[in-house]
């Protein structure tokens, strides 16, 4: 199957006041049709930068891109199959709604009768078909984002980029529109390309995931690989909660110099009696208790030179609050601890 993006060794070098900054770095990916594909990453990582080079906005410096087969990496972004939602909507102002969403139409020469029925279909598949005589300045952020999106469908591009759709909104309208978006894509078929610094959302909505740091891709996996089996401690760390051994710590409990195990994986017993039937157990004293509504987030303090441990105690599992100063013994399974790799600890012979 032709891939619907394909990027290949794709770099981008900017230069600016005497300096260069490696914003994406040999980046290689293939986005299946049909696929909800997010780049995640934090701040500075590249995510933009890649987004802004599949739409032609900023240009490789070097490598291809190519859509359904065809290599687009000179093209500008008029002639690509594919349209951009910007974080900040980029909205016309002056214009009502219905022609907003009309003017990818409009600029095309097609007839107004014509523009204006596609772009009244488009405005009921996002669920605003009251509000097409309107002005953005009289809609919630959260309407605005649903213009931004049906505007953005109108010329009915092969993929859709999205970068930060979802910042601007507040949490639970963030939450609604990610499950309404997803559904969407999963209606129009189309591939979506998402960006955002959010974990908790890129595991949500995604077939598959890109995990950037410092503009190299770490990781191509699905949110359930990613989150249960990471490659790397910086995914592991960025992915959600994680409990990373090294050295000699890591290697009492096999043969790899740097392990990862999840706080939910780690069951905590309290007292001074030690469990008998686990695969790894360490100790320390409870120094920090922290609410999560349906578990307990605690931090244990391990022997000196050993890092604290985090264990997540579910609520409905124990009578009451661990108390700081109660000594507590941690277990895992074996299938709990994953392998990663750690350049901090790359160059330490493995026990094996
Ligand atoms: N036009 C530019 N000129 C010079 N440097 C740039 C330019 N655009 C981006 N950069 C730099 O490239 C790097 C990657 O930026 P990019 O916008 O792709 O990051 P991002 O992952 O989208 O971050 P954020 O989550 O903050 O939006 C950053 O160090 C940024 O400062
Ligand atoms: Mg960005």
């Amino acid at each position: 199957m032709t891939a619907a993006v394909s990027l290949r060794d794709v770099s981008c070098l900017f230069r600016s006041a005497g300096k260069s900054v490696q914003a994406v770095d040999r980046v290689s990916l293939d986005v299946e049709p049909g696929e909800f594909f997010t780049l995640l990453g934090p701040s500075g990582s590249g995510k933009t930068t890649c987004l802004r080079m599949i739409g032609g906005f900023t240009l490789p410096t070097s490598g291809h891109i190519a859509i359904d087969g065809a290599d687009v990496s000179q093209q500008p972004p008029y002639a690509r199959p594919v349209n951009t939602v910007f974080q900040d909507y980029a909205l016309f102002p002056h214009m009502s709604i219905l022609d907003n969403v009309a003017y990818g139409l409009m600029v095309r020469g097609v007839d107004r009768h014509t523009r204006h029925r596609r772009a009244h279909t488009l405005l009921e598949t996002v669920q605003l078909p009251d509000l097409a005589l309107r002005r953005p300045g009289q809609l919630s952020g959260g309407q605005r984002q649903r213009v931004a999106l049906a505007r953005a469908l109108i010329n009915e591009p092969k993929v859709l980029l999205l970068d930060e759709p979802l910042g601007a909104l507040d949490l639970k309208l963030r939450e609604q529109m990610q499950s309404e978006l997803k559904s969407l894509q999963r209606k129009l078929g189309i591939t979506f390309i998402f960006v955002t610094h959010d974990q908790h959302e890129a595991l949500s909505m995604s077939d598959r995931i890109g995990v950037f740091n410092k503009g190299r891709l770490e990781q191509i996996a699905t949110p359930a690989d990613l989150y249960n089996r990471p490659a790397t401690r910086f995914v592991a760390e960025f992915v959600g909660t994680a409990n990373v051994l090294r050295g000699h710590d890591a290697l009492q409990f096999g043969a790899n110099p740097a392990i990862m195990i999840r706080p939910e994986q780690i069951h905590i017993g309290f007292g001074t009696e030690a469990p008998d039937r686990a695969f790894a157990c360490t100790h320390g004293v409870v120094r920090e208790v922290q609410f999560f509504g349906s578990f307990w987030r605690v931090t244990v303090q391990r022997a000196p030179g050993l890092a604290p441990m985090l264990a997540d105690l579910p609520v409905h599992s124990a009578a009451q609050a661990p108390s700081t100063g109660a000594v507590a013994h941690l277990y895992w399974d074996s299938s709990a601890a994953h392998p990663i790799t750690d350049p901090a600890v790359a160059g330490e012979p493995s026990a094996s």
